[in-house]
């Protein structure tokens, strides 16, 4: 796989900025208070420790959130991509396991995170086909398992159709054959409850800005500290590496042993947008991600046939059958109209919806309801 070969044109011109949600009321009033602080602080080691203290207070909510097995550690990050990333240039191959098996569909940034790291890592990447409907096609998966794979990255819930994948049997596959099981949890976060132990994989990586209502520039994973802790650092500083000798050559740099999370983030935080993260979470804690599902469950039927009578084309299959829908679907865009301009509409009519040339994707969450969804319907016509 190359990384040339997994973007294609229309890939490449599509700046994904379209998949944001609004901010939750609480993640705005949780980032003001956290800029006032700011403003009003006039000691910043202070400032900064009880903003770290904060910070621990979020890994605790998202650990309630994800309810990951206790050998899990919580790391905080910018986006899924970075995520990815640090895992595909960090996680250690050995000379027999090092292909990485991408389960379809998958996000372009999954296979752009492995594909990338194997330009100078001695990773292999391979991709298991899907199996037609958009889901995970196990028989193929379980074919192409065997001895040299190192990972198995899967997408919970597919971006463009919706599905969710079966990752508990995924995990399972991989398990019986020795590898890891990774999953790109950033459409599952905030709209279907993800409960990591059950779904037994090694690391659980969520997105802030979509369905959790969280800015641009939150992300979190949960993973078995004992996987995490063998992950080189991708951003080395006094966060997570030390000098351990008196001069500053390379070899006496040590990544903090075992100090998680401190290890996996080396870069400064985004605190006002995590701060805002913690907003939303403790609210849909409160809540309940079940009472998401349900919402976006009651919808989903009305947003498809407010499309039905636009005569608009549902483009995916998830969901129209026995799959499961997370609350994703795309249709093909209205002939008239550029995806742009009608991204802009529609953002006017209070929908963000993803729009390229001749297609558009609606992502239901929390903030929808049927009024919404009037108004995007008469966007669409
Ligand atoms: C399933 C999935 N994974 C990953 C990403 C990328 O997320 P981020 O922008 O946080 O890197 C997206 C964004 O649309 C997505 O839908």
């Amino acid at each position: 796989v190359s990384v040339d070969t997994l973007l294609d044109a229309r890939w490449r011109m599509f700046f994904d900025w379209a998949s944001i949600s609004p901010l939750s009321n609480p993640a705005q009033v949780a980032r003001r208070s956290h800029l006032e602080r700011a403003d009003r602080a006039v000691d910043p080691p202070l400032f900064l420790r009880s903003e770290t203290a904060r910070l621990d207070r979020l890994r605790e909510s998202l650990r309630r959130f994800l309810t990951p097995p206790g050998d899990h550690a919580i790391v905080l990050g910018r986006s899924a991509a970075e995520l990815l990333s640090l895992l595909a240039a960090g996680l250690p191959t050995t000379a027999d396991r090092r292909v990485v098996l991408l389960v379809e569909p998958n996000h372009p940034v999954a296979a752009l995170a492995w594909a990338g790291a194997s330009r100078t890592r001695p990773i292999r990447v391979h991709t298991v086909a899907h199996d037609g409907r958009h889901l995970a096609d196990l028989d193929a998966l379980a074919a192409a398992l065997d001895r040299r794979c190192l990972a198995v990255c899967v997408t919970h819930v597919t971006h463009l159709h919706g599905g969710v994948q079966p990752i508990r049997r995924i995990t399972d596959l991989a398990h019986a054959a020795g590898a890891l099981c990774i999953v790109d949890g950033a459409q599952a976060t905030g709209r279907i409850p993800v409960d990591v132990a059950a779904l037994g994989c090694d690391v659980y990586i969520g997105a802030g800005r979509k369905a959790m209502l969280a800015p641009i520039g939150t992300a979190f994973l949960s993973g078995a500290a004992e996987v995490l802790s063998m992950v080189e650092p991708s951003v080395w500083s006094t966060r997570s590496a030390t000098l351990i000798g008196p001069d500053h050559a390379a070899s006496v740099v040590a990544a903090r042993p075992g100090e998680l999370p401190a290890r996996l983030e080396g870069n400064l935080p985004d605190l006002a947008a995590l701060n805002a993260l913690a907003g939303s979470t403790d609210a849909l804690l409160d809540i309940g991600v079940d009472w998401v599902q349900a919402q976006v469950r009651r919808l989903l039927p009305y947003l498809l046939d407010g499309m039905k009578r636009n005569g608009l084309e549902l483009q995916s299959t998830a969901g129209t059958g026995e799959v499961a829908n997370a609350g994703i679907v795309t249709f093909a865009a209205p002939p008239t109209a550029s995806g742009l301009d009608l991204q802009a509409r529609c953002g006017a009519a209070g929908f963000v919806v993803a729009a390229d040339l001749d297609t558009v994707r609606v992502s239901l969450h929390a903030r929808n309801d049927e009024t919404a969804i009037d108004a995007l319907c008469r966007e669409m016509r």
